[in-house]
């Protein structure tokens, strides 16, 4: 496992042992090197060097060319404009660098340097309810975090907050008592895990739905029910069982959903609101005595400046009701102390929508206060915007209903299976082939859209757009890498990938090599912002640049003999592998033939 240096980082060295060299006054100062449409490198540092120095930056620029060593990396420097170095680097270096990352199965992509450990909180739908599309933004976007964490070398903890607490239970159990066979399902052994998880919850949305109704409508039902949120609360144990039998008939659910999107989601790490129950009487004692909650109108509540209703009163955030009931609050302030203490987690990581942010900043913000949250412990909500029908309105059905995440994502498979079934003709592949693949484009697509925007931003749900073969499509990367898997087969025996840095570039060869050699860097920087799109985009571009070289370059044909075809074999072979990386931390996979 080696941690191969980019180019940027290498010409950056010898720029700012150059600068030193040059002027010792200067100090430590940065060259501000960055990609660059003139060469491929331009470093603007003189210009801000030279002001401070009262010097002339053209002067000192060209001061800094002649400390630089005679290398072998940059293949030419010139001073440009007011002061600006324009760097052309070797097709050696690039080869060389490049064939040091194909040597790596880490593809020369260190280690962050002082991984900690991170709790990443997502896919996390309530009990008893439907999933809908806010619950894919969370998954999708949580699981490509927790990839992505995890290949950098961070610890990571995953936790599915789910909603499975609360005053609905009483009248879900009180029901389930009067009907118990409500919850039954039929004794089908052939059945596999997605007919199971579809009948758990057609039965769970039955029983809510006539629970529902019982409980609007008479009053002594309504009575019962509260009585058994009392037992509930009280840890009686019959009602506990009844509890937790609808727990478990929602996880035969969201599992089999979580399957479809083809992510793993263990269930040891499945800790829902109910698993910080015995922490909630604590977490408010605790805050009650620091004095960071006070008592108002008989609730335990945390006040904020800055947090004020459209009346100009403040909006408190409240851990206790006036009941002596406990809210999602307290629920999440007892996960941080959780968290923090006895996962001994250094960052913690909400992927939650929106529309919840206030609840965050007032939670962290209490944490904080009481040191819960401290410089050494940062937490941070990924917060995600909303999904949208192609009319640019929150995404609902014709009736005005919320969308079935399922029923969206056996259309996207539809979709896909289409596109396949067209495309592959000629493949000869077979119908169980064709369904594979029909679902890994699918739902590679449906991820690919929500993590190609930034999270922070709404997008369109539009089928159409996500599996076209054009544009920036999970399914236009897949098909590149189908693409060079299939020139990688039709190569012949005496065909193999080799560098061979001996031999000149042509300029879509260096833009593909120097795209190929950001790849460590870019995910660097989407790992310290948590910005999946980042990659995304990283991959669209390799993809874009990879079919450019593929228009210009013929690679079993290469024109310049046996060895250029060896090495473009070898650029098509590290952009294979480079695009497998880097879908695979989004969560996406890439079929060899397609
Ligand atoms: N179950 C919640 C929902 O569906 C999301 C939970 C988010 N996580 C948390 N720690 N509060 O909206």
């Amino acid at each position: 496992m080696a941690s191969v240096p980019s180019l940027a980082a290498t010409v950056h060295q010898r720029l700012a042992d150059a600068l030193s060299a040059a002027l010792p006054e200067a100090g430590a100062a940065d060259p501000l090197l960055r990609r660059s449409d003139r060469a491929d490198f331009q470093a603007n540092g003189m210009l801000s060097l030279a002001k401070k120095l009262k010097g002339n930056p053209r002067e000192l620029a060209a001061k800094v060319v002649e400390s630089l060593p005679a290398g072998d990396v940059i293949a030419d420097i010139e001073v440009s404009g007011p002061g600006f170095l324009n760097i052309t680097v070797s097709d050696e270096a690039i080869v060389k660098t490049l064939a040091a990352r194909a040597a790596d199965a880490r593809l020369g992509v260190p280690h962050a340097e002082n991984p900690g450990t991170t709790v990443v909180d997502y896919a996390q739908p309530n009990v008893a309810k439907e999933m809908h599309v806010g619950h894919l933004r969370s998954a999708v976007i949580g699981d490509a975090v927790v990839r992505i964490l995890e290949f950098a070398g961070e610890k990571v903890v995953r936790r599915h907050h789910i909603g499975d607490w609360g005053t609905q239970f009483g009248m879900l159990i009180q029901y389930l008592i009067e009907h118990p066979h409500e919850l039954d399902h039929k004794a089908d052994p052939t059945q596999d895990q997605a007919a199971s998880g579809e009948e758990a919850m057609s039965n769970l949305n039955r029983l809510y739905k006539a629970a529902r109704a019982l409980f609007d409508s008479d009053e002594e039902f309504k009575e019962r029910s509260r009585r058994r949120v009392v037992d509930l609360q009280a840890g009686d144990e019959e009602t506990l069982a009844l509890w937790r039998k609808f727990v478990d008939e929602s996880k035969l659910y969201f599992y089999s959903v979580f399957d479809k999107l083809d992510m793993e989601i263990r269930d040891p790490d499945v800790v829902g609101e109910s698993g910080y129950n015995d922490m909630l009487a604590e977490t408010c004692r605790l805050l009650e005595e620091s004095g960071v909650a006070v008592r108002s109108e008989g609730a335990l509540c945390v006040f904020f400046d800055d947090v004020k209703g459209p009346d100009g009163k403040p909006v408190p955030l409240i851990v206790q009701k006036s009941d002596g009931g406990f809210g999602y609050a307290a629920t999440d302030l007892s996960a941080i102390r959780d968290r923090v203490r006895n996962l001994q987690a250094d960052s913690l990581v909400y992927v939650v929508d929106a529309r919840q942010s206030l609840h965050f900043k007032m939670v962290f913000e209490t944490a904080r206060r009481i040191g819960w949250l401290g410089e050494k412990t940062h937490a941070y909500q990924l917060a995600f915007g909303t999904v949208l029908g192609k009319d640019g309105k929150p995404f609902k059905t014709r009736e005005g209903e919320t969308v079935r995440l399922v029923d969206l994502l056996d259309e996207a498979i539809d979709r896909a299976t289409a596109v396949v079934r067209e495309k592959s003709e000629n493949l000869g592949l077979t119908e169980e082939e064709i369904a594979e693949r029909g679902a890994q484009v699918g739902i590679g697509a449906v991820k690919y859209a929500d993590l190609s925007t930034s999270a922070a931003r709404d997008y369109k749900f539009d089928l159409d757009q996500m599996v076209s073969l054009n544009g920036d499509t999970s399914v236009y990367l897949q098909y590149a890498y189908a693409r060079i898997q299939s020139i990688l087969r039709r190569a012949e025996a005496g065909q193999k990938p080799a560098a061979h840095p001996e031999l000149p570039l042509a300029p879509a060869e260096r833009a593909l090599g120097l795209h190929l050699d950001q790849f460590a860097e870019t995910l660097k920087e989407v790992a310290a912002g948590y910005e999946p799109h980042k990659l995304a985009a990283y991959l669209y571009q390799l993809a874009s640049h990879y079919t450019t070289f593929y228009d210009k370059c013929p690679v079993l044909k290469a024109e310049g003999g046996p060895a250029q075809v060896e090495n473009r074999l070898f650029l098509c072979d590290l952009t294979a592998r480079t695009l497998h990386q880097g879908m695979d931390l989004l969560g996406i996979r890439t079929p060899e033939r397609l």
